[in-house]
């Protein structure tokens, strides 16, 4: 089945995970057990969100690194419930195929099972597919709670950008001793019914033993090539800024193409030039 055509281009996802059709938990499932590598990438609109769905992108994670790339705020502990609701909104309404997970962010499941479940309904009735969440065993309980449910939960470990204070910065995660403890924690989130996990920076070779060891799929970032998808945040993906952590890649140079557009178009509105005759309307 051909997804409807996009203005970007054509857009048959049929040789895809889902086979055309909109991507679902058995599809995921199915990805694993076949070794077909799953995609994902963030989105916190509408405008961005239509076109990595017909790029055909399996998963688009509504991210709560909005808070860095949309709102300026530098980390993500400042963002807002009501925040994530909008931007989960904007994005589902827009995307047909992918699989549509929304961050909950910080200080809205850490205090058990029942603040999970509420903050979860909340993205849940805007569209979203599922809910991701942050940590390890602490986040058991909530993590069953939402599977019970009817909730899909990616867990996602590792670096936890909500965890920020306690671990020292931006810093590799599961080195030494505390890869063990990624491996237990990645298995009671496994067994509490996550349905996959988030594996950002660790070591290529313990996200490469957490792919081995889960059932469910690992989507990495900065953790190397042997998981089972990818993750990037889109602006680090498209090129938007001359910055970028050192596991993206550039995949476009999207920023400074935007750039120019908007210089072009000041010169001409300044030079008389635009609008033209096909702009404007006689009578
Ligand atoms: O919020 C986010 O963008 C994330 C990244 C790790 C993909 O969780």
């Amino acid at each position: 089945m051909a997804t409807p055509e996009s203005p970007y281009g054509p857009s048959d996802h049929s040789s895809l995970v889902g086979g055309g059709k909109p991507v679902r938990l058995q599809h995921l499932a199915a990805a694993k057990a076949a070794g077909t590598r799953l995609t994902m990438i963030t989105a916190y609109d509408a405008l961005t969100a239509r076109i990595f769905d017909a790029a055909g992108m399996d998963m688009i994670l509504v991210g709560d690194s909005i808070g860095n790339v949309m709102l300026d705020h530098g980390s993500t502990l400042p963002v807002e419930l009501d925040e994530m609701v909008v931007a989960t909104r904007s994005v589902a309404r827009a995307t047909t195929r992918a699989f549509v997970l929304a961050d909950l962010p910080f200080g809205t499941y850490e205090a058990g099972p029942g603040q999970a479940l509420a903050s979860a309904v909340r993205v849940m009735k805007v569209g979203a597919n599922g809910v991701k969440l942050e940590g390890g065993r602490p986040r058991v309980e909530a993590v069953r709670a939402l599977s019970q449910a009817g909730i899909p939960v990616m867990g996602h470990l590792g670096f936890t950008p909500q965890s920020v204070n306690t671990l020292g910065g931006f810093r590799v995660q599961g080195r030494g001793e505390a890869e063990e403890i990624l491996v237990e924690d990645a298995l009671a989130l496994q067994e509490a019914g996550a349905f996959a996990l988030l594996v950002e920076m660790v070591p290529e070779p313990v996200a490469a033993r957490l792919t081995e060891t889960l059932d469910i799929p690992t989507i990495g970032i900065g953790a190397g090539a042997r998981c089972d998808g990818q993750v990037l945040v889109w602006s680090d993906m498209a090129g938007m800024t001359s910055w970028r952590p050192r596991f993206a890649k550039q995949f476009g140079q999207v920023g400074e193409a935007l750039h120019q557009a908007a210089v072009d178009y000041g010169q001409a509105v300044r030079a008389g030039t635009f609008p033209a005759k096909e702009h404007w309307f006689d009578s």
